[in-house]
C-alpha cells in the first residue's frame, strides 16, 4: 500500500511494540470507546484476530511511519465473508495528527489497494459510542449496512454499527 509522504510498512507480529506505542498514545480512545480492545497491551491482537474460517495470510497490517516514528496503524482482511469484499480492521491516527486529512487519505489509499487486488467492496464495524469515526466514514463514503452485537472478554456486549463501501477501480 502507498501514501505520498509517508514510509507505509508491512508489520509482523515481533513489532508489536510499535503498536502497543502507538495505542498508548491515546489512553482515552481505548477505554471509553473500544472496552481494551486497543490496550497497549493487547497490541499483539492486532497481528491474529481473525474471522472464524480465515487465516493468517489474508490478514495484513501496515504502519504509517513519518520520519522514522509511527503515526498510523491499518488493519486490512482480504476476502471476507465472501471473496471480493475486504474488511477494514482498524484505522488508528496518533492524536498529534489527526483532523488534518491523514484518516481520509488512508481510507483512499486503503481502497485503492483492495480494488486493485480484485475487491468488490470494503467493510467495517465501528462501535455505536465512536460517533466521531461513524460520521469520518460517512464522509469518506460508507453507508450503514446493519447492526451486530460483540461480545468482549469481560462478558459485556458492545453495538457495532456495520458500514460497507463500493470500490471501483481506477
Ligand atoms: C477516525 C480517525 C482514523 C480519523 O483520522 P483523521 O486523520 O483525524 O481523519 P481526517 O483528518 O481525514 O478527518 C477527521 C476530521 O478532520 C476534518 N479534516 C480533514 N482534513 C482536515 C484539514 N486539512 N484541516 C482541518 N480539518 C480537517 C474532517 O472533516 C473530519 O471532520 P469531522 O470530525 O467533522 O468528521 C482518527 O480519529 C482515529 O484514529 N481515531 C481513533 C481510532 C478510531 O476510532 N478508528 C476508527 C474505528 S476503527
Amino acid at each position: 500500500m502507498k501514501l505520498s509522504g509517508f514510509d507505509v510498512r508491512s508489520l509482523a507480529p515481533s513489532d508489536h511494540a510499535i503498536i502497543a506505542d502507538l495505542f498508548a498514545s491515546d489512553p482515552n480512545h481505548s477505554a471509553l470507546v473500544q472496552s481494551g480492545v486497543l490496550a497497549p497491551d493487547k497490541a499483539h491482537a492486532i497481528f491474529t484476530d481473525l474471522p472464524l474460517g480465515k487465516a493468517l495470510h489474508d490478514k495484513f497490517v501496515w504502519g504509517v511511519f513519518d520520519d522514522g516514528a509511527v503515526v498510523a496503524v491499518i488493519d486490512l482482511i482480504r476476502d471476507y465473508p465472501t471473496p471480493d469484499t475486504w474488511v477494514l480492521g482498524l484505522l488508528f491516527v496518533t492524536p498529534q495528527l489527526r483532523n488534518e486529512g491523514l484518516g481520509a487519505r488512508m481510507i483512499d489509499a486503503v481502497c485503492r489497494h483492495a480494488a486493485e487486488e480484485g475487491g468488490a467492496k470494503l467493510r467495517l464495524a465501528v462501535t455505536h459510542k465512536n460517533t466521531d469515526a461513524q460520521r469520518f466514514y460517512v464522509r469518506a463514503g460508507f453507508s450503514n449496512a446493519g447492526t451486530r452485537d460483540r461480545r468482549e472478554a469481560d462478558g459485556r456486549v458492545t453495538k457495532l454499527h456495520v458500514m460497507d463501501k463500493a470500490l471501483t477501480r481506477a
